[in-house]
């Protein structure tokens, strides 16, 4: 029906207003999450689904977005004198060998549709994807994998779709659906941006991953600043659902997989321990050192008595 996605699109440009001062000099992309920041998941996650172009807009005070991803020449002749650090060796270059990545800024800061709208001379007119670095995906869930899917079976756009609580909905683009014939599919009827839980026609959440058709950057281009005065993605997508609409339908595939949302202080916390938790080199030992704290804390633990090492 439509060519199948071979680029990926990751907004960066954002001003991370939520982890200052952290993000005063550096940018929240680059937080780490263990031992890689938040865009290098990313990026790993777009890789796995069999994309390797990829455009990161990004914005002012975020050269480090690059440089991460570039070689370090003198770091790794470093490394490589010593044999005890081959193993570092081969994660440093595996961070810069990942994918054919490409930069462009967003001059000003008018929002995530805006943001995407910059993307439009490096996509053309191909359907493409759009990953949000707020949200990881654990890398035992091929999420993307089975959008780009949808996407090729079904063409226009296919949304990731989260159930969460109710209370919660107002964070977060919500989506009115009717269910298909595939379980996990369902076809979008309604887009509200942040609607207040009162207002919500559902408790389906967008997290942070989008198959576009390049029709979105038309609409993008007409599409009035909506909630908080910015431009936003959630809006002009609903304009594809119109079943006139040339880019349309809109598609939802419902993720009931592990998600980790770094968007928040709390979140991030939550993020970095469970991926701490299940990694093979710390998992153990972490988990161990875990369970103890916890039940330090834990249900009336005393915060004031030092836990032993
Ligand atoms: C953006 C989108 C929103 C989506 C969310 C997912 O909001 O505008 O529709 O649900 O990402 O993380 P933000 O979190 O950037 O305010």
């Amino acid at each position: 029906m439509s060519s199948r996605v071979r680029k990926a699109v990751i907004p960066a440009a954002g001003l991370g207003t939520r982890f200052l001062p952290a993000t005063k000099a550096t940018p929240k992309e680059m937080l780490p999450v263990v031992d890689k920041p938040a865009i290098q998941y990313v990026v790993e996650e777009v890789v796995r689904s069999g994309i390797d172009d990829v455009l990161i807009i990004t914005g002012r005070n975020k050269p480090s977005l690059e440089d991460h991803f570039d070689r370090v020449v003198e770091l790794e002749d470093t490394l490589e004198r010593d044999e005890g650090k081959r193993e570092l060796l081969d994660r440093v270059r595996a961070s810069t060998d990942l994918a054919h990545l490409h930069f462009v800024r967003q001059k000003d800061p008018h929002g995530l549709g805006h943001a995407v709208s910059c993307a439009a001379e490096h996509v053309g007119r191909e359907p493409f994807a759009v990953l949000l670095g707020d949200d990881l995906i654990d890398e035992r869930d091929e999420l993307l994998t089975r959008m780009i899917d949808v996407q090729a079976e079904k063409g226009g756009c296919v949304l990731a779709l989260l159930e969460v609580p109710p209370e919660q909905i107002s964070l977060y683009g919500c989506a009115a659906v009717e269910a298909t014939d595939t379980p996990d599919v369902v076809t979008v009827t309604e887009l509200v941006e942040k609607p207040a839980a009162k207002d919500a026609p559902s408790n389906l959440a967008l997290i942070g991953r989008y198959v576009l058709s390049p029709e979105i950057f038309d609409v993008l281009a007409e599409t009035p600043p909506g909630r908080g005065g910015e431009i936003q993605v959630t809006d002009a997508i609903a304009r594809l659902i119109d079943p006139e609409a040339v880019g349309g339908p809109v598609h939802g595939v419902v993720f009931r997989g592990r998600r980790y949302d770094t968007g928040d202080k709390a979140d991030y916390l939550r993020s970095i321990v469970q991926l701490a938790c299940d990694r093979a080199d710390l998992g153990p030992d972490f988990r161990a050192w875990l369970t103890e704290f916890a039940a330090s804390r834990l249900p009336l633990g005393d915060p004031d008595v030092p836990l032993q090492p």
